[in-house]
């Protein structure tokens, strides 16, 4: 393929100019400058995320909704203001429809508990994809077993993208829920979403989407998505870890039992009942992740001060070029060449196995993630045990690129007996 035709720099975008924003990526890995290409797994961090965690225990900390004092009224301001963070992101319509969890594992398991139980009985069926990370299928799996519901799956296309006929035959009047990834983080395949909506929408099924790799790297706006529910994590766009995101359209929450019971999601209790707390704090038992939500709320204002679109475009440069210099290599598979794609690179390099590439790429300085990717259905179908996958996010750069696809050719000479 030819590689000379790419643009090497970007002409609206330079890396370089975030990089300085986070302190880790100038870790030395083995005497080798860090190159950071596990952003699918988790982001870096800005210093204005980690100095807002510090300000946040150092200037603020207590409990929210419960004090009547100076510093509970300044988190719990804050705590709120990032949620109308959130909301505003993602185009929300209201802050309350913004439920904050763990990350999309737990925001999933919420639908699946408090939506599905609920509303998901004997023979109906719900409708995932096989390219779904074990969080939006094993949660489904657990409704499944306990209520007798069906599982059925759109298959995947040899190119990583979804089989619309087989689809439409799945399809039925007893379908109850899609729940499906916006982006593969095995593939990489953005998913035509506007498609299966406007698809579900015509028999009045709702249609949850996993965001966790889509959220970070494209613009998100629910209401044109029309979407009823969406998870994403906070950890894979630049906040921290334990602090994630469930919005759903609201007549969703108003019909939804509770998810965890505890402190804070009650209005009155006595020892044999109790009545529901307001949206959203019916779904936030206990002490939520203050500092977390906080944090989330700098992540935001970080990407946003940059601009989502921006970041998109940037990466699918990125990925084109990366792509291109890939594919000249010895024995390569990439998995996964679907038309609308993010920058998520799966592949094998002949019989090395993803971890001695892994390992040998870490010894140059390079982080990528090796295994099955949470994912092992896709393995599966692939009949292969792993692939070794590098992600992108806007702080990686052309260089960076260059060095991986040099050291992606010492392997080969490397592991060549
Ligand atoms: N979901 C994360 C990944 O794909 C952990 O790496």
């Amino acid at each position: 393929m030819e590689t000379m035709n790419v643009q090497k720099k970007s002409l609206e975008f330079d890396p370089n100019l975030y990089r300085q924003d986070f302190p880790i990526l100038n870790t030395i890995v083995h005497g080798k400058p860090l190159v950071y290409f596990d952003n699918a797994a988790t982001t870096q961090k800005p210093r204005m995320v980690i100095e807002q965690i510090v300000d946040y225990y150092q200037g603020m900390n207590a409990n929210v909704h419960r004090a009547i004092h100076y510093l509970g009224e300044k988190a719990t301001v804050a705590f709120e203001e990032a949620r109308k963070k959130v909301a505003k992101f993602i185009n929300a319509p209201s802050a309350r429809q913004i439920v904050f969890t763990r990350g999309t594992t737990e925001a999933i398991n919420l639908v699946a508990t408090a939506w599905g139980e609920k509303f998901i009985g004997q023979d109906d069926e719900i409708i995932l994809t096989e390219m779904e990370h074990h969080s939006n299928l094993i949660p489904w799996q657990l409704l499944a077993q306990k209520v007798g519901a069906k599982l059925r799956f759109i298959p995947f296309t040899p190119n990583g993208a979804l089989d619309f006929e087989a689809f439409e035959k799945i399809l039925n009047n007893k379908t109850r829920l899609i729940s499906l990834t916006y982006m593969s983080n095995v593939f990489g395949t953005i998913n035509p979403i506007k498609r299966i909506v406007r698809m579900a929408k015509d028999r009045g099924i709702p249609v949850l989407l996993d965001g966790a790799q889509s959220v970070p790297h494209l613009p998100t706006d629910v209401q044109q998505l029309d979407c009823d529910f969406l998870a994403f994590s906070g950890h894979k766009m630049l906040g921290p870890t334990g602090i994630g995101v469930l919005y759903a359209k609201m007549h969703h929450w108003e019909n939804m039992n509770p998810y965890q019971g505890g402190g804070e999601m009650i209005q009155s209790v006595w020892l044999d009942r109790a009545t529901w707390n307001e949206i959203p704090y019916k779904f936030e038992a206990g002490t939520p992740n203050i500092a977390g939500a906080i944090a989330l709320g700098a992540a935001i204002d970080y990407l946003s001060k940059i601009g989502m679109e921006k970041i998109t475009l940037f990466e699918q440069e990125l990925t084109t070029y990366a792509l291109n210099k890939l594919a000249d290599l010895k024995g390569i598979v990439i998995y996964g060449n679907a038309a609308e794609r993010g920058g998520v690179i799966s592949f094998n390099l002949g019989d090395v196995h993803p971890h001695d590439l892994s390992h040998f790429l870490d010894q140059q300085g390079i982080a990528v993630r090796a295994g099955h990717h949470c994912a092992q259905p896709i393995m599966r179908k692939l009949d292969i045990a792993a692939t070794t996958r590098a992600s992108f996010y806007f702080y990686n750069t052309f260089e960076e690129i260059d060095y991986f696809v040099e050291q992606l050719k010492e392997a080969i000479e490397f592991f060549t007996p």
